[in-house]
């Protein structure tokens, strides 16, 4: 969703905020623009569609040491030049960028601006020119006004603001969106995360919600909502630039992809000692021990995690699960049990329908922990516990390796519970060996990824809709398996249970219809080719994706046997493969798919 990125020291803050956007692409937008003063001159260059178009705009004269920057995924307005940010007040003075949704915008207009023509339709314009207004009506300074108009917004946001008459400070704020600083040489920046600044620096400083701060080339003030002035020491990210470069891979999707194997060991590495025992926090597995029912709380791929893991960690943990979608649990929470647990789910730790929950379940005491792919996100800071993913970061909007680590840090988890508990399906299970296992049978799959480039092309890339079935986890993964193909090629896919096809959804199988069969359990093995049988009939196009030990003659894709507590782990793995090998086929871009964001902070 929406990126931020400022700069004040630096000569070329043009090229460091145009380097910067392009990082932050992989949140998703719709326009960009760009706004760089000095003491002479200033320019604002704004344009819809891709960053390109803006790069395109962006002349050598267009120089400051000073600047701001912003990729703008549409909520109030359509993708324009006039809805872009950064917006400019209507009297000049200003220039705001904001990542986040002003409920109150409306209102502020009305009190406010008195009738005030604007260009756009954004909240963000009401917020810039509210700024300007009070600075005249009241007399106040720059920050002065910025602080009161911030007492006035109800919303989310992370600003950074320049005084066009006054361009030696950035001005900064954040409360519910990220926004973090960066401390270069001679130099501050801000940003949505780090990968925006992680050229220039790797040293950071977090910022909380409510907190406000001036920036200038050598120094940082901060203060809370109360006024306190704040003295933050920075952290040294461990992301590197090499980190979130493609190298030489066509796409991010196929990179993270590809580096699902090395996710797994990596987590083996941080999770478990010498001797293969897993290691995590005493504390929190007492806790979960304490706890009478687990909620996992989570979103798109991460709620289709969740799912996948259920089963196993009911069965190791013998404490029953329930997993929920966070826009809907915000809103009609269950009946919850005494001792509830609540683990987030959030590859970004920034989604604002989980943290909506989060904030509801730390009202009402209740111990969390979030498992996340970005330590100090703000679900990861607000949670009782955090876990990290150790995934590396995950660019392409759609997500593959974070869904794989999720899926083995909770049976990893899971385990450590059910060990602390003697389930003596844990000693019948040795994890280490068998996600080590899973691993290379992961790395075997990629090693054909050849067939599924095919596979694609004969069932997929000419096709108006696609169905996934499977039973049990096979149908968790195929619906993780729908989602990944239609958010990227835009093909309707729909992941089914299997059994439920013939009670009404069947009526839509016509000849050629595609329909991918998951059959990685034994137990529901002869149900699913039933059902696959029954769509073939009435002309589907089957793809059977089948583990080895189940195949028969005929079946297209087939899997290492892997542990069955394992198998979302390398059914899922072709199905990442078929949606990006669809895509491409069908010419779109894959990292970057129209409409979505990769970390989505409006709820
Ligand atoms: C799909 C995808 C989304 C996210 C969802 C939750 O590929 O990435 O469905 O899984 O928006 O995001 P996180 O995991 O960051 O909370």
């Amino acid at each position: 969703m929406c990126g931020i990125v400022g700069i004040i020291g630096k000569e070329n803050a043009c090229e460091i905020i145009l380097k910067g956007l392009e990082r932050l692409e992989y949140r998703g937008y719709d326009s960009a623009g760009i706004y760089v003063a000095n003491q002479e001159t200033d320019h604002l260059v704004k344009a819809p569609g891709q960053l390109t178009n803006l790069a395109q705009k962006l002349t050598p004269e267009i120089t400051g040491n000073i600047g701001i920057g912003h990729t703008r995924w549409a909520t109030h307005g359509v993708p324009s030049e006039e809805n872009a940010h950064p917006h400019l007040s209507q009297g000049g003075r200003f220039v705001l960028v904001h990542n986040g949704v002003i409920e109150n915008h409306l209102e502020l207009q009305e009190t406010y601006l008195n009738g005030l023509a604007l260009n756009g339709q954004t909240d963000t314009e009401i917020v810039v020119n509210v700024i300007e207004t009070l600075s005249e009506k009241e007399h106040l300074s720059a920050f002065e006004a910025f602080k009161k108009a911030l007492e006035e917004i109800n919303g989310s946001y992370a600003f950074a603001l320049i005084d066009t008459q006054d361009p030696t400070k950035l001005y900064i704020a954040k409360n519910k969106s990220p926004l973090l600083i960066g401390c270069g040489e001679d130099c501050y920046l801000v940003g949505s995360d780090a990968f925006a600044m992680i050229h220039e620096t790797n040293r950071f400083i977090e910022l909380k919600d409510g907190e406000i701060g001036i920036l200038t080339p050598q120094q940082l003030w901060l203060e809370d909502a109360d006024g306190q002035t704040i003295d933050r020491a920075a952290y040294t990210a461990e992301v590197e630039a090499a980190d979130i470069e493609k190298g030489l891979y066509p796409y991010y999707m196929l990179k993270e992809i590809e580096e699902q194997p090395s996710v797994i060991r990596r987590l083996l590495q941080t999770y478990f000692d010498e001797q293969h025992q897993p290691i995590i926090d005493d504390t929190l597995i007492k806790q979960l021990l304490a706890s009478e029912r687990i909620y996992i709380v989570a979103c798109g791929t991460s709620y289709h995690a969740g799912l996948a893991t259920k089963a196993t960690f009911e069965k190791l943990t013998q404490i029953p699960v329930e997993v929920h979608v966070a826009s809907e649990f915000a809103y009609h929470q269950p009946l919850l049990a005494k001792e509830p647990f609540f683990i987030y789910l959030s590859q970004s730790g920034e989604t604002a329908d989980s943290r909506q929950v989060l904030v509801q379940t730390n009202e009402l005491g209740a111990p969390s922990l979030t498992i996340t792919n970005v330590p100090g996100s703000t679900l990861a800071r607000e949670a009782t516990y955090a876990l990290s993913l150790v995934a590396g970061p995950e660019i392409a909007v759609a997500s593959t390796k974070a869904y794989t680590s999720q899926v083995a840090l909770m049976t990893i988890l899971a385990y450590t519970l059910g060990q602390a508990k003697n389930n003596p399906l844990c000693s019948a299970f040795d994890i280490f060996h068998e996600l080590e296992l899973a691993a290379t049978s992961m790395e075997e799959i990629l090693y054909e990824k050849e067939a599924l480039k095919i596979a694609a092309h004969d069932f997929l890339a000419n096709q108006r809709n696609t169905f996934y079935i499977g039973r049990g986890n096979d149908y968790y993964v195929a619906l993780e398996a729908a989602l990944k193909l239609k958010e990227i090629s835009y093909i309707q896919a729909e992941g089914f249970a299997a059994g439920e096809l013939k009670h009404g959804t069947i009526a839509l199988i016509e000849e050629a219809t595609p329909v991918i069969g998951l059959i990685t359990d034994e137990k529901t093995k002869a149900h699913t080719r039933g059902n696959l049988q029954e769509v073939k009939s009435r002309g589907a196009h089957v793809l059977v994706i089948v583990q080895a030990n189940f195949a028969q003659d005929g079946d297209q894709v087939r899997l290492p046997v892997v542990h069955p507590y394992l198998t979302t782990l390398t059914s899922v793995v072709p199905t990442q493969l078929l949606a990006y090998y669809a895509t491409l086929e069908r010419g779109y871009d894959v990292d970057k798919p129209r409409n979505l964001a990769k970390s989505v902070t409006v709820e």
